[in-house]
């Protein structure tokens, strides 16, 4: 047995997280507006006033919330403001998307059960910065996407969608990222829905199971 699921707010306020690039926090906020998960992704945070994600949050209308970790002397304090600030927006779940910093054990437990995170390998595979490169590189056949929760260890907790990417013959990185990225944008909304919309529960802190 574990922790039971499905039973949150019908309309949860959901913070999407972003480093960089922000691909998927755009697929996200398209997927939420045409309904494909419930509740509403109502800011964008970030901790790189130079992310790309910033542009696009604009273009979206989705407010940015950039809180400067190097205005902190400690991680601890970091994530101290940045709790204040989610419980300003009144946060009820995160979504980790290219969102390059750790969270502290402390910060996953405060929002326990209620992140996820998208990393672009089929997890325990190729954990890390680079997954798509470090898969290419060591000549996998089969390579994809995870979508999991995140526990107090990196690219660790339980899963709940992984989607597979066959690598072609004589295909070059840049395709494979490609087709990985297309991937990541497809599956992502659906795993939020499933965590909304489904009863489920994780057993022994493993294994995410749906119950309904
Ligand atoms: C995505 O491919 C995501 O899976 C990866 O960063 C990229 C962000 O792209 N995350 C990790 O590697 C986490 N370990 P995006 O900014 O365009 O969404």
């Amino acid at each position: 047995m574990g922790s039971r699921g499905g039973t949150g707010p019908i309309r949860p306020s959901i913070a999407v997280f972003c480093s960089g690039n922000g691909s998927n926090f755009e697929a996200l906020v398209r997927a939420n507006r045409r309904g494909r998960f419930p509740g509403r992704i109502t800011v964008m945070v970030t901790d790189n006033p130079n992310a790309f994600a910033i542009e696009r949050a604009k273009r979206l209308g989705v407010p940015v919330l950039f809180v400067d970790p190097s205005a902190f002397a400690s991680k601890e304090e970091y994530e101290r403001a940045l709790l204040k600030e989610l419980r300003l927006w009144k946060v009820d779940w995160i979504l980790l998307a290219g969102f390059m910093r750790i969270l502290s054990p402390v910060f996953v437990r405060r929002y326990r059960h209620r992140i996820l995170n998208i990393h672009p390998s089929l997890l325990p595979a190729f954990k890390g910065r680079s997954g798509i490169k470090d898969a290419f590189e060591y000549g996998v056949k089969v390579t994809g996407v995870t979508i999991h929760f995140v526990d107090e260890e990196v690219d660790h907790g339980p899963i709940v969608l992984q989607g597979c990417v066959k690598i072609r013959e004589g295909e070059d990185l840049a395709s494979l990222e490609e087709r990985i990225h297309r991937l990541e944008h497809r599956l992502y909304p659906e795993a939020v829905n499933l965590v909304l919309t489904r009863k489920w529960r994780i057993e022994k802190g493993r294994r995410w199971v749906l119950l309904s």
